[in-house]
């Protein structure tokens, strides 16, 4: 391990540079026009991942952005290991709330990043830390210190609900085989409070059209005469959250797994200060469910948002109009034993009783996923929890995440696998914000933490 630091050190600014490259592509995998970048960004992936040693390298079409696979097997006896990470990023947007151009990375220190993070859109979300994996491999196979067959899988639609991976690993199982997935897509509580992730939230996302007279019209010919969609819609929204902010969707909480006292305690008692957590935002009041602290609110409870909203003139100075269609886009973020599907169909069903008489709803599902539990008395959780007990010289605390990674859920069936969900962003660094960025110290960490991982989850297989 000695060998690998310094090889680390001795090699930190070319992965920078490296990683940097990466950063230029701008694979935002929503936009079809980006679909060259995307494309370019998968062989640049699998271009790292033969340099590194990585073999059987590919870059596999699916009918959406491709699937970066490769693989090293050194023992059939060895335990495998499979790295998951996506190379796509959500868009930029708004592009004049950056202070430097989102493909266009630099360095700069932060409070919370004294020695520096690299601003650039994917930056922590999630190229910087799949990149950490590839860096972590040439170092441990440059040194013969390679104790697990490791597969790469590196996805291009992460940030559009993982449309074809579901798919590629149904028809992939043999090839996909492993013991242990290992992902860098989540936070640490702070950089000298390492965690680990024990949960992830699930997610239905839905689309809500309400359509009124068949035409715009005269806001003043017509207005208080025939229903507005925008304000009916406005109105079944603010309908949605009750005074206690609990959702009002009907049988939403039926089946939400009610937490001991202990379990709560237990969570609560990771370091949060609110004071600074209000500052970074820079809001004055949290607003959340009555009878639950913040960590409850993102970690243990399901949410509902609005997470964009238009209808009616938007352009320059003010036009009289009664607009005839009005639309939303609500996301529910949900907690185990919730099921994403029934979700669906019981905020469907609501939202259509909702709508008063003079309007007409249309009511569509984008994407889910189902939330994540992590075992933590497993191999897997102890060896991850050694290694960065290892590095950062402080056990991890479990963490449960706000967050969603709709896969996660499927390799625990499909493939039979576990995860380890193993992190190194903050949860203030920005991610699909403006500004999106990575501390150095994290990605060096990571490379780092990496490779005693797999030292630890072999050692630890064998018994
Ligand atoms: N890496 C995030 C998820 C995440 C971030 C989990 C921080 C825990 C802590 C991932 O890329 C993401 O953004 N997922 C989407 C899923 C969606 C697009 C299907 C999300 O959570 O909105
Ligand atoms: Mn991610
Ligand atoms: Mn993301």
């Amino acid at each position: 391990m000695k060998e690998l630091k310094n090889y680390l050190e001795a090699n930190r600014q070319r992965f920078l540079d490296e990683l940097f490259e990466l950063l230029c592509i701008p694979s935002i995998s929503a936009d079809p026009k980006y679909k060259d970048d995307v494309r370019q960004m998968a062989e640049k992936t699998a271009e790292h991942l033969r340099n590194v040693g990585v073999e059987k390298v590919e870059v596999l079409p699916t009918a959406g952005h491709p699937i970066v696979y490769g693989e090293k097997m050194i023992d059939p006896n060895a335990p495998t290991v499979l790295v998951y990470g996506h190379y796509d990023v959500q868009p930029p947007d708004p592009l004049d709330l950056w202070d430097n151009p989102p493909f266009e990375p630099v360095v700069k220190k932060t409070d919370l990043h004294p020695d520096g993070a690299i601003f650039a859109r994917g930056s922590c979300d999630d190229k910087g830390q799949f990149f950490m994996h590839v860096k972590a491999f040439e170092a441990m196979q440059k040194h013969n210190a390679l104790p697990c067959n490791v597969k790469f899988m590196i996805e291009g639609e992460e940030e559009i609900g993982s449309k074809h991976l579901e798919q590629f690993c149904k028809e992939n199982t043999d090839k996909l085989a492993c013991d242990v997935v290992l992902i860098s897509d989540t936070s640490i509580i702070g950089n000298d409070t390492p965690s680990l992730t024990v949960g992830l939230r699930g997610l239905a996302y839905m689309e809500v059209e309400v359509a009124g007279p068949n035409k715009d019209l005269h806001s003043g010919v017509y207005g208080g005469a025939v229903a507005n969609p925008v304000n009916v819609l406005c109105d079944m929204i603010a309908s949605l959250h009750d005074d206690q902010k609990r959702v009002t969707v009907k049988g939403f909480y039926d089946d939400v797994e009610v937490l001991s006292d202990a379990e709560r305690d237990m969570l609560n008692a990771a370091p949060y200060d609110e004071t600074a957590y209000k500052a970074d935002l820079g809001v004055k009041a949290l607003m959340g469910e009555a009878g639950y602290t913040t960590i409850e609110r993102v970690g243990i409870r399901p949410s509902l948002d609005v997470n964009g909203i238009w209808g009616g003139y938007i352009g320059e100075g003010a036009k009289t109009v009664l607009p005839a269609k009005a639309h939303a886009k609500i996301s529910m973020r949900l907690v185990p034993q919730q099921d994403p599907k029934k979700i669906e169909k019981l905020f469907q069903e609501h939202f259509e009783r909702l709508a008063p008489a003079a309007v007409q709803v249309k009511v569509t599902a984008l994407h889910g996923g189902h939330p994540v539990v992590v075992p933590t008395n497993s191999v897997e959780y102890q060896a991850s929890e050694k290694a960065m007990e290892a590095t950062f010289g402080v056990k991890p605390l479990p963490q449960r995440g706000g967050g969603s990674i709709p896969i996660v859920a499927m390799f625990d069936q499909v493939l039979d696998a576990r995860s380890v969900l193993m992190g190194f962003g903050l949860d203030s660094d920005s991610i699909h914000s403006p500004n999106e960025h990575y501390g150095l110290f994290n990605f060096y960490k990571g490379i780092e933490t990496i490779p005693y991982f797999y030292q630890y989850y072999a050692e630890m297989k064998k018994g």
